[in-house]
């Protein structure tokens, strides 16, 4: 799982503004959600560049902490270049089922899309509100169903269709796998979190150019990334046709470039202050 996301750190660090950019109003949604305000001790959860956390660091100010963490090092070395200048900004490589912090450290957590990668969500759940403090707030941002998604959805139909399975596998973890306010709140309860709500936000995603659609999001979908990289050329472009014919069906014009709809869930709990 590192590995894959180590993989595509380049593409992330190169994109990392854009990504930034397209989940501005859903990260402070997200941080909303998560209670964090100035001086607060915050930790960031499958952090890749850190966006969602370097968002939070100028809420808490320079009375606060935020910790950017990832399982990947080549993500985390990503969030300390972009977070150099920020004194109360500090980066961790570890797993969020397992993390290496005493348990009430943090007034909270959040996790912008990395919650829905894990195998056991339930436990790193219930491993976030073990780092919380009594009262703290957990948030986890994650997309919302795939045809709401159409941008990211729409390359994982391409692959699919190429070899006439879905893709990814049913069976594998994936951007899609906590889509459903059902499932994003059953497993922040289960992970011990109370007064659970999941909201959603729209998030559109904009490009200059259908190309420019099909050469970014690849570089930055784990998974897609993994797959395309295996593949011989002839089959990639395969691929790219299809996704290009079904993007020019689904994006819409917009001033000099294109727009796709998008959608992501927030879910947000406590842990109780007793
Ligand atoms: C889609 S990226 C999101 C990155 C970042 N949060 C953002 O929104 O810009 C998913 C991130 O989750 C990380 N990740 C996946 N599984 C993880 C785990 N078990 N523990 C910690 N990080 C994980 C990946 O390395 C990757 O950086």
């Amino acid at each position: 799982m590192s590995e894959m996301w180590d993989s595509v750190a380049p593409g992330w660090e190169a994109n990392a503004a854009f990504v930034d950019e397209q989940l501005a109003p859903a990260t402070e949604a997200l941080l909303d959600a998560a209670g964090v305000g100035e001086g607060d001790a915050v930790l960031d959860l499958g952090a890749g560049p850190g966006g969602a956390g370097l968002a939070a660091a100028q809420r808490v100010g320079s009375g606060g902490s935020v910790v950017l963490s990832d399982v990947a090092a080549e993500m985390v070395a990503v969030a300390a270049r972009r977070a150099s200048a920020l004194p109360q900004v500090s980066t961790g490589v570890f797993d969020q089922s397992a993390i290496p912090v005493a348990d009430a450290s943090f007034g909270a957590v959040i996790c912008r899309h990395g919650l829905m990668f894990v195998e056991d969500p339930v436990g790193a759940v219930a491993e976030a509100r073990r780092v919380l403090r009594a009262g703290g707030r957990y948030a986890a941002m994650t997309w919302d169903r795939r045809e709401l998604n159409p941008w990211l959805g729409l390359l994982l139909d391409a692959v699919g269709d190429q070899f006439g399975v879905p893709f990814p596998p049913p069976n594998v973890r994936g951007p899609f796998s906590l889509d459903s306010a059902g499932a994003l709140s059953s497993v922040l309860q289960d992970g011990g979190l109370d007064d659970v709500t999941v909201q959603q936000v729209s998030t559109p995603m904009r490009a200059a150019s259908l190309q420019e659609w099909w050469e970014r999001v690849p570089r930055l979908a784990g998974p897609l990334a993994m797959a395309l990289a295996g593949m011989d050329a002839d089959v990639r472009d395969a691929i790219a046709k299809r996704a290009l014919q079904a993007g020019s069906e689904a994006a819409a014009r917009e001033h000099d470039g294109i727009v796709f709809a998008g959608s992501v869930l927030i879910g947000s709990g406590r842990k109780a202050p007793h």
